[in-house]
């Protein structure tokens, strides 16, 4: 087996191969002076079993073109299985026509990635589980849930712990977590009047005295977890911390989240931060690679992956 990576996040994959105790293999990407994308492989993987490393974070079309043109040199160089390693998988909220004449770009990135010619995807925490069908070749979709439950419990012990779903989407995630933590749930009621704005309604379930934890997939502008925040203080909680699988963080939100009412927010590493979100006292990385090299193995060696979602 062989482990590449694409730009977007390389010292994510430079710990997974640490983790396998492999070297990283070079893929040189370039760019041409028009911006097209060029990609060599310096190692010889005719008939080797690739792990190609690449979230579609941010810019996210450059990172997706990157990705893509991996995979295409891959296979033409004859590898005997190309697994595409998307820590995290962008596009994936536009997973549905939302109203008239809009695209559904997570089905038509997934056409994208199995055209190219990958032959199996790993992921985490995918925005909907549902996408995995969108592909027609093996998806494996871990969950960051057992790592964050353990910084949880390590971080905030379960005493008058309340878990919160920010949205009706996130129950099932936040309850996985919850259960396994011994704690309640509660549910915030969030409608978004538009694209990119989110407005909090009740606070389904009684947050009084409680340490309350927001579990969601993605934190992108903040608004979601800042506006529920604000509402789960006003209702009685003792302290509000969120856990975010994805720090998409864009336009400012690190600056905003901390000037905000939340004790932390905690990420994983799935992608690259630059260092003002590293430096940013209120925001914590976990890392990723740990579970991620785990998969690779298991792929590697036909075992099965789902020991790991417990
Ligand atoms: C929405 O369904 C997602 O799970 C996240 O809640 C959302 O993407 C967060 O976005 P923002 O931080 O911009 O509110």
């Amino acid at each position: 087996m062989k482990v590449l990576s694409g730009n977007s996040n390389r010292s994510l994959a430079e710990q997974i191969t640490r983790e396998l105790d492999l070297p990283l293999s070079n893929a040189n990407v370039k760019r041409f002076a028009d911006k097209e994308i060029f990609v060599s492989i310096d190692d010889n993987v005719r008939g080797k079993d690739i792990f190609i490393v690449q979230s579609t974070s941010f810019p996210a079309n450059d990172h997706l073109m990157e990705l893509l043109i991996c995979i295409d040199a891959v296979r033409r160089a004859s590898a005997k299985r190309i697994t595409a390693v998307i820590p995290y998988f962008g596009y994936a909220r536009q997973d549905r026509k939302s109203e008239g004449r809009t695209p559904i770009s997570a089905k038509l990135v997934a056409n994208m990635i199995t055209t190219a010619g990958a032959d199996r995807v790993l992921t985490m925490d995918l925005h909907a589980g549902q996408i995995q069908g969108f592909f027609d070749i093996p998806v494996d979709n871990l969950f960051a849930g057992p790592v964050i439950r353990e910084d949880i419990r390590k971080n905030y012990g379960t005493k008058d712990l309340m878990l919160i779903s920010p949205d009706v989407g996130g129950v099932v995630r936040t309850r996985g977590i919850a259960m396994r933590l011994g704690a309640d749930i509660a549910i915030v009621d969030k409608r978004r009047p538009k694209p990119g704005t989110s407005k909090v309604m009740n606070i389904i379930g009684d947050v009084t005295g409680r340490k309350c934890i927001l579990i969601d997939d993605i934190v992108d502008s903040g608004g979601t977890l800042m506006g529920a925040a604000e509402a789960l203080l006003a209702e009685g909680a003792t302290e509000v911390a969120a856990y975010c699988s994805h720090g998409v963080l864009s336009n400012g939100a690190a600056e905003r989240i901390a000037k905000s009412q939340l004790k932390e927010l905690v990420i994983t590493n799935s992608i690259e931060q630059p260092q003002k979100v590293l430096d940013a006292a209120n925001i914590r990385q976990l890392c990723a690679a740990p579970l991620l090299s785990k998969a690779i193995r298991r792929i590697a060696n036909e075992e099965s992956v789902s020991v790991l979602f417990e």
